[in-house]
């Protein structure tokens, strides 16, 4: 198998400096995540009540790659998907995030796995040549970009024509009674779970419901869908998941470009 030509520790992908240009939003996603890694994957698990790591688990049986797959597994944080993707298949994973403080956790994580590789990073603007990588997964990142259909594009280039990708985002039920609890849930017990874990879980617990609310108006799962096939992918597959508070989508790279 061909070996990826990447450094094998936190730094090798240049954060590009964006002091003075960086947009709120972005900031704030660097702000939240550093504060965030010590005990982001018992709260992260806690805080969906439980159903985060069962959403884990179908996005990485539906992204299905071949064997001995090159996976990048983008906005990788401490490296829970790259667990699951290194438990589930025979795979080689690249682990990208923006956040030295999360990528140092699944740095260390996998130490003793010399078929992982973490790098500091940004998705929207990839490290890697076009048609690297044989997979894709990206996992609550695209509520902390600015453009997401420039990102998809970039996300995409980087895996070959045929590869596989799947996602995972936080979604809202469409159903008026599920709706409801969904409401009541992120904004009462999340800010009150978040606050009981420490103060930067109570800023996630309160800014969580807001956010993935403002994001599924902006783009709906089926506008996500179509935005996936106009930047480069066949095939698509949306699931929700916990009727729809969780959202998987898989598809593949299509051949023509
Ligand atoms: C909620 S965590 C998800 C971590 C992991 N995938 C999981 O399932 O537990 C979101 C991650 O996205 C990263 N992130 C946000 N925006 C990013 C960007 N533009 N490029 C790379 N990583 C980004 C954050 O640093 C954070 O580690």
């Amino acid at each position: 198998m061909r070996r990826l030509p990447v450094a094998r520790h936190v730094g090798y992908g240049r954060v590009v400096s964006h002091a003075g240009a960086e947009s709120p939003r972005k900031r704030q996603a660097r702000e939240l995540f550093a504060g965030l890694p010590a005990a982001y994957d018992r709260a992260g698990a806690a805080l969906s009540f439980g159903q985060d790591p069962r959403w884990r688990r179908a996005m990485v049986t539906a992204l299905d790659p071949v064997p001995g797959a090159r996976v990048l597994d983008v906005a990788a944080g401490t490296g829970l998907v790259t667990a699951a993707l290194r438990s589930a298949y025979d795979c080689e994973v690249v682990a990208l995030d923006q956040s030295p403080q999360m990528l140092a956790r699944a740095t260390a994580r996998f130490a003793g796995d010399p078929r992982v590789t973490t790098v500091v990073g940004e998705a929207e603007r990839l490290p890697f040549p076009d048609a690297t990588f044989d997979a894709l997964t990206f996992t609550y990142l695209l509520r902390y970009v600015d453009d997401v259909p420039a990102t998809l594009r970039e996300l995409f280039r980087v895996v070959r024509p045929g590869g596989r990708v799947a996602s995972l985002e936080f979604g809202v039920p469409t159903n008026p009674v599920w709706r409801a609890g969904w409401w009541t849930v992120t904004r009462t017990a999340l800010p009150g779970a978040g606050r009981a874990i420490s103060r930067d879980w109570g800023e996630v617990g309160t800014f969580l419901g807001p956010n993935i609310e403002e994001f599924a108006r902006t783009w709906p799962p089926e506008h996500l869908g179509r935005a996936w096939i106009d930047a480069g992918m066949s095939r698509t597959v949306v699931r929700p998941m916990s009727f729809g508070a969780g959202v998987v989508m898989s598809g593949t790279r299509s051949t023509v470009r």
